[in-house]
């Protein structure tokens, strides 16, 4: 069961390997890096034992695909993870290089490390491990990585449709979400959706002096700030019409939770929120609208007196069962074009076109979560609890739609190891117990 010293020190070095490939989805400079990473999973699961492994091709990054069905009466697990990563951006804040990954402090530091390539890798190990030990699988394993998780999944679900048969399996597992604190393992049970805006407001046919034209022509600054001043009111209700329509009720959170030492962590002075909801509730069973980014006028060295006549923000919403995407995006769209003054020209785009996220709810009743919380509770001597996440995984939906697969949501990192931030992190304890906890859940299902 145990991990040798010499055998995490192979892994650890593997895992690195995997985390100098710069695959960043969003930035097309990285293409090519992009599909790098493709072919390291392809290899990394020949390596692990697998005889048949491909990569496949989509209308966007290629998945890679690996399956092993030797025992037929035995179910069959599908694996789902992401081989792309986020941005690593703003580069100055990182310690060590991002795609450079050190060991500092008893973590591995690289982007990605923990969302979602060392994730994964646990799952990889425990799988090759199984093979060493037996010559096989105590289940039937099929594995999907993709490397488009990080812009919204936007040519997955088309691929799915395509590939019902290759992907049909008993059980869908996911590690791509935190545990809930350090020592305290947990299985996840709802995540929140995603539809992703852009506002743009135009005001003129070109910037003006703002003594020469100031007070008689409008800004559009001030009209787009004017616009976001009005989608929340001051008890944190989003005010959008027909926003909470189809949201439920996900009942009150029972854990327990230090809301004063979470503000502290963050370095923040104040929590916010809708009232009448604690931080948890809010971060998981309620749907939110936040502000990205703005961008407008001038903001270079010095002073410079002008009134510009563009400006754009982004936008988005997490959304909580039973929101419909669709339906809500069409809402978000139809309230900003109605705050638009006579005197400004207001686009919205909705950047989740066509891939917009739903939020994913599972029943801790079902096998394979009750199958994760033996693995986590043997692995790490602590019994596991259920919790919500407030993050997005957006083909989680499409899974349940198209081939009737309720996700197990086992996540292996922790909630501050700083995803899509500088210094991401994965604990080496928590990358060590992540491999016998998949290992262990295989065995278990
Ligand atoms: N691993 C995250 C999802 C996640 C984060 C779940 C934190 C629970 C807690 C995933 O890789 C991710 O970041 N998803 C994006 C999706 C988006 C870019 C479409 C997200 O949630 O912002
Ligand atoms: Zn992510």
């Amino acid at each position: 069961m145990a991990i040798s010293d010499a055998d995490f020190s192979v892994y650890l070095e593997e895992l690195c390997e995997f985390l100098r490939i710069p695959s960043v989805s969003t930035d097309p400079k990285c293409a090519s890096s992009v599909r790098e990473a493709a072919e390291w999973v392809k290899s990394a699961l020949k390596r692990a034992g697998f005889s048949r492994v491909e990569r496949l091709e989509t209308d966007g990054f290629p998945v890679v695909y690996a399956e092993w069905l030797e025992k037929p009466d035995r179910p069959t697990v599908l694996f789902y993870g992401h081989y792309d990563v986020q941005p690593p951006e703003p580069l100055h804040l990182w310690q060590s290089p991002a795609f450079e990954p050190v060991v500092r402090d008893g973590q591995l530091v690289a982007r990605g490390v923990s969302d979602d390539k060392g994730q994964i890798f646990c799952h990889f190990k425990a799988l090759e491990r199984l093979f060493r030990k037996t010559g096989e699988l105590p289940v039937n394993i099929k594995i999907l990585i993709e490397g488009e998780e990080e812009i919204g999944s936007p040519s997955l679900a088309k691929f799915i449709e395509s590939h019902r048969e290759l992907l049909s399996a008993d059980l869908l597992v996911v590690s791509d979400t935190p545990m809930f604190a350090r020592n305290q393992p947990s299985v996840c049970t709802s995540l929140r959706g995603l539809v992703y805006f852009q506002i743009d407001v135009r005001t003129a046919n070109s910037d003006l002096h703002s003594g020469q034209h100031g007070g008689a022509v409008p800004n559009a600054i001030q009209v787009l700030v004017e616009i976001l001043s009005q989608l929340k009111d001051e008890k944190g209700r989003i005010l959008i019409p027909g926003f909470y329509d189809d949201v439920i009720d996900y009942g009150l959170d029972q854990l327990n939770f230090d809301e004063a030492a979470y503000q502290d962590a963050l370095g923040c002075t104040g929590l916010v929120g809708e009232e009448g909801y604690t931080a948890l509730e809010r971060r998981w069973y309620r749907p939110t609208l936040d502000i990205n980014g703005i961008q407008g006028g001038y903001t270079g060295e010095g002073a410079k007196t002008v009134i510009t006549c563009e400006a754009f923000a982004k936008l988005s919403c997490r959304l909580v069962a039973n929101q419909d995407p669709l339906k809500v995006a069409k809402q978000v769209e139809a309230y900003l074009n109605s705050l638009a003054p006579a005197y400004a020209s207001v686009t919205v785009q909705n950047l989740t076109a066509g891939h917009e996220a739903g939020a994913v709810r599972v029943d801790s009743d079902d096998v394979g979560v009750q199958a994760a919380l033996k693995a986590l509770e043997s692995v790490w001597g602590v019994k596991p609890v259920l919790q919500g996440e407030g993050g997005s995984i957006p083909v989680l939906t499409t899974f349940q739609k198209l081939l009737g697969l309720s996700p197990v949501l086992m996540g292996l990192n922790l909630p501050e190891d700083k995803i899509h931030a500088p210094n991401e992190q994965f604990s080496l304890v928590n990358f060590k117990k992540g491999i016998l906890v998949a290992e262990t859940f295989y065995q278990a299902i």
